[in-house]
């Protein structure tokens, strides 16, 4: 039935597309290397035995490099949105043209840079024993793991290879509820981030206006994707092939349109000749669970663990899921970025969490157009100028610094 549906759609799209751009099927390490960049993959397991790939990227001809950062993306990407969002990009660019690739520049700017991949994603569906095409127990996590686990391994693995004493940690969207949510329970981690940037946050969401935040209110969407308790939406050749040809066809608006629908509208920002790449890898999976763990973040408002209903008591030995303490986090390196037009990370939410921060932001930063939204931070055309850019100089504060 499905593939019956998959090759209908498919005919008419091999038929009616235009032309490919070289980066549209290239993997991670074909991107990095095109640019010129040495690239290494790292397969890291976490206490509880899931194996994650860990991109790195760094200059060719450097002897000694700045301070290595993490690069964390968010739900259903993986570490090539950092890569993707021009051509070029390339090491030997100069430096006072900043492009639009985050990770690129970073690179050609001198850092050593780390790019993990969450549990579940098209790089990271691997564990030593568990097989995530047939055992469902894979697929039994949300965004707890990922605070829990996979990022203080990463952490502590980037600075045992290093040898340095701290490193810098930039978050997208969920990328940030990772560093929020192991700031607040970890303590030890504030003091071995520097700086810390989170780029359109997400904590408490309970001011979203996506129209998917609405489907956290759909009960029976809920039920059955908690019910079948699998991955959701991951990357496979045949979905990949069809989104890809989808999006450079005559038709592509019914393409970006399932991009906006979930991230928020920006036709000024988004460079529609390069949508097949962007569609190639995206969405490349979660489990289920970490999508409902999300609704129920919206519904309630809290930034807590997930919420088991009746078998709370037994999984926490208390009614209610307990929360991610924001007031415990204790970093002075922290900098978030927000714009106004964000529908996922609402400016009224970013405020929530600021004010419920003890401690005082090193800068909040609003992108300066008023368009701005969640994927921009990534894809915008002017990602290069309103993000990167200011990224680079806060990094480059920290060069002296331990
Ligand atoms: C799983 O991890 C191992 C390293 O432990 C790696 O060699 C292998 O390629 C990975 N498999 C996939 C499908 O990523
Ligand atoms: C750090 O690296 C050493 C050797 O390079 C290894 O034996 C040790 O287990 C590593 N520790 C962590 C936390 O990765
Ligand atoms: C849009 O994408 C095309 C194709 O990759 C590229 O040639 C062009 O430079 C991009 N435009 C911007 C503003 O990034």
């Amino acid at each position: 039935m499905r593939l019956l549906f998959e090759l209908l759609v498919t005919i008419p799209l091999v038929t009616s597309s235009l032309s490919y751009d070289p980066d549209q099927f290239a993997d991670v390490d074909t991107l990095v290397r095109s640019r010129g960049f040495l690239f290494e993959e790292h397969f890291l397991t976490t206490p509880d035995r899931y194996i994650l790939a860990v991109h790195r990227i760094r200059h060719p001809h450097l002897r000694r490099y700045q301070r290595p950062v993490i690069l964390q993306h968010g739900i259903l990407c993986t570490s090539r949105e950092f890569l993707i969002n021009s051509p070029g990009g390339s090491f030997d660019e100069p430096k006072d043209v900043i492009g639009n690739n985050l990770a690129f520049e970073l690179a050609k700017h001198g850092y050593d840079v780390w790019l993990p991949n969450s549990r579940g994603n098209t790089y990271s569906r691997n564990h030593t024993t568990l097989d995530p095409n047939t055992d469902r127990k894979f697929w039994d996590f949300s965004f707890d793991e990922m605070i829990k686990y996979d990022a203080p391994t990463v952490v502590d693995y980037v600075l045992n290879v290093t040898r340095r004493p701290t490193v810098g940690f930039i978050g997208h969207s969920q990328g940030t509820t990772i560093l929020f949510g192991l700031l607040s329970s970890r303590p030890r981690y504030n003091r071995l981030l520097k700086p810390c940037i989170a780029l359109a946050p997400i904590t408490v969401v309970g001011n979203s206006y996506t129209p998917y935040s609405y489907l956290a209110y759909l009960q029976l969407f809920m039920e059955l994707i908690s019910m079948y308790g699998g991955p959701f939406l991951p990357s496979n050749k045949l979905m990949k092939f069809i989104a890809a040809k989808l999006c450079t066809s005559r038709v592509k608006w019914l393409c970006s349109n399932a991009v906006f629908m979930a991230n928020g509208f920006n036709e000024q920002q988004m460079n529609m000749t390069r949508l097949g790449v962007y569609a190639s890898g995206f969405p490349a999976g979660t489990s289920s669970k970490n999508v409902i763990h999300f609704a129920q973040a919206v519904k309630s408002h809290t930034f807590a663990m997930f919420d088991y209903g009746d078998d709370n008591t037994r999984e926490y030995g208390m009614p209610r899921p307990p929360e991610y303490l924001l007031e415990n986090v204790n970093s002075r390196h922290l900098i978030v970025f927000l714009s106004a037009n964000d529908w996922l990370s609402s400016e009224k939410d970013v405020d929530i969490l600021i004010r419920k921060l003890r401690v005082p932001l090193h800068k909040r930063y609003v992108v300066p157009a008023k368009t701005w939204n969640h994927l921009d931070f990534l894809l915008g055309k002017d990602a290069g100028r309103y993000v990167n850019g200011p990224i680079l100089t806060v990094m480059k504060k920290y060069n002296k610094f331990k």
